[in-house]
């Protein structure tokens, strides 16, 4: 039987150009992707850009060009970044989309003929930075919560009837308690929602930047309530797509901890209101700071990773996001750290390891991997940690815990590693060649398993090692990761090292 994984970044604003949280969340979206794939589901990627909405309208009316010009532009960028990034996407997305229309014209109609969309006045206030409407109470010094500067607005706006789904909400989130991870963050929304729900604002008569709402053209959609569909239009709906439901029922948003009460308040209440199920999981992020201070345009100090791939290897600057931070805390980006990182756990802890093991199989065996002999407890020690090695990843990608999936290989690194300088294999080569032969081949299947292991967050690296192992084209998955002897007598490639220095 087919299982099935989906999975989404959120769609990016295009009023901007990408940075380094929009190259975080699309990186770890690819590295669960990718996982899931070689663990044999289908599986759908898809991320995309958010291209409608006041903020948007204004960037483009400051360059001085349309919104459609400036969105044709800039949502470029994000796709190019995906590729730089090395991610996995299989669908793209953009909100400008002829079929993101027909799909958040559908589900407005929906929520009519269901009858949780009325139309009355709006005044209150607007953050156009984090296009939200705030309540009286939430303003602080005249801010929003989030320091985001508010304007007053008063017009005609149909409304939703978020007060509706304050109980079923809080009832799904206790029926289901992984909906919301980590849990400091489900708690958060669930106070939030049992403080109670008012009707939500979901169109804007004073802005002419959206997907029109059916059968007013004196209105266009609230952003959200558009960018939220994008999740669903991919699907089809609303004629879904085959396979499209099977996929949906196990979902998993990944967002930044910013946008929360939008994925994890609004889309559902929307999608219960539609009569559709809410989603399986959404998964907040935290937020990386620059050398200790908020990333903010007006410092200067934003990160541009396009930047960062002039000094390092991709997948180097993908091991450090996905390590440095434990998935769904705040993390510090620093250089030094970055560089530590690389020379430390990437060249000498893992691309020593393959040095010194394929190189040795070329000078002193051939350049075939040789099979192995009587097991000493040490060998079926090193066997039982790359063996048990599967299922604790599983577990750590079950959780979205990417920083402790890398440290559970580190761990098969550094055991290998010591299995060297134990068994020392150089020595054995005159005194015992049978017992050398065992050791190097053992050293040979762990290098596989972690080449295996590693494809999901370090792509590039890891098939650079499975080619040295003499693996061409064709990529493994995790049924052959148990099969590590099927390398036995294989011919490796040529072997160079796998981190350079620069
Ligand atoms: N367009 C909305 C999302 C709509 S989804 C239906 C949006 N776009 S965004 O471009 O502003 O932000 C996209 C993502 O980037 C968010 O998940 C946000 O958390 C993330 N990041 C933006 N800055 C970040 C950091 N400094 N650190 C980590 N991620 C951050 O919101």
């Amino acid at each position: 039987m087919t299982d099935y994984f989906y999975i989404t970044t959120p769609i990016y604003y295009v009023n901007d150009v990408p940075h380094i949280g929009h190259a975080y969340t699309t990186i770890a979206a690819d590295f669960i992707a990718r996982f899931h794939r070689l663990d044999e589901k289908e599986v759908k990627f898809l991320t995309g850009t958010d291209e409608h909405g006041q903020k948007v309208a204004k960037a483009a009316a400051n360059q001085g060009v349309t919104p459609r010009e400036l969105v044709d532009k800039v949502s470029v960028n994000f796709r190019d970044l995906v590729t730089a990034m090395n991610c996995s996407p299989d669908r793209f997305i953009r909100t400008t989309e002829p079929q993101h229309y027909a799909a958040a014209q559908a589900l407005w109609r929906k929520l009519v003929a269901r009858g949780y969309i009325y139309k009355s006045t709006y005044s209150g206030w607007y953050s156009m930075r984090d296009e939200a409407y705030y309540q009286p109470d939430e303003i602080v010094d005249g801010k929003a919560p989030t320091g985001a500067p508010v304007e007053w607005i008063e017009e005609s706006s149909y409304f939703f009837k978020l007060s509706d789904f304050q109980q079923p909400l809080l009832d799904y989130y206790q029926a289901n308690p992984d909906f919301i991870v980590p849990l400091s963050r489900r708690n958060e929304v669930v106070s939030f929602v049992a403080g109670g729900l008012k009707d939500l604002s979901i169109s804007r008569a004073t802005l002419k930047w959206g997907v029109p709402v059916p059968d007013d053209e004196e209105h266009v959609m609230y952003v959200w309530l558009d960018a939220l569909t994008n999740y669903i239009t991919a699907l089809g709906y609303p004629n879904w797509e085959e396979n499209a439901q099977a996929l949906w029922c196990n979902v998993c948003h990944i967002i930044g901890k910013d946008i929360l009460r939008f994925h994890a308040v609004y889309w559902p209440a929307f999608l219960m209101a539609a009569d559709l199920p809410p989603p399986a999981r959404i998964f907040a992020h935290g937020w990386w700071t620059n050398e200790g201070q908020k990333i903010s345009k007006s410092v200067g100090n934003v990160i541009d990773p396009l930047q960062l791939l002039e000094e390092y290897d991709v997948d180097v600057l993908r091991y450090f996001l996905l390590r440095n931070v434990p998935f769904g805390q705040d993390g510090d980006f620093s250089k030094r750290l970055l560089q530590e990182r690389r020379d430390k756990e990437l060249a000498n802890d893992l691309g020593n390891l393959a040095q010194r093991v394929l190189s040795f199989v070329v000078t002193h065996c051939g350049g075939r991997v040789p099979e192995t002999f009587a097991l000493a407890p040490s060998d079926k020690e090193l066997i039982a940690l790359g063996e048990n090695l599967l299922a604790r990843l599983r577990q750590a990608i079950q959780e979205q815990a990417l920083h402790r999936y890398l440290e559970l290989v580190w761990e098969l690194i550094t055991s290998a590693n010591r299995y060297i300088d134990h068994e020392k294999p150089w020595a054995l080569r005159k005194e015992d060649p049978a017992r050398m032969q065992t050791v190097i081949s053992l050293l040979c299947q762990t290098i596989y398993r972690i080449a295996i292991a590693l494809l999901p967050a370090l792509p590039t690296t890891s098939q650079k090692l499975l080619q040295q192992l003499g693996f061409q084209a064709e990529i493994p998955n995790f049924s052959s990761f148990l099969k590590s002897s099927i390398i036995v007598g294989q011919q490796l490639g040529a072997v160079t090292p796998l981190f350079p220095r620069a």
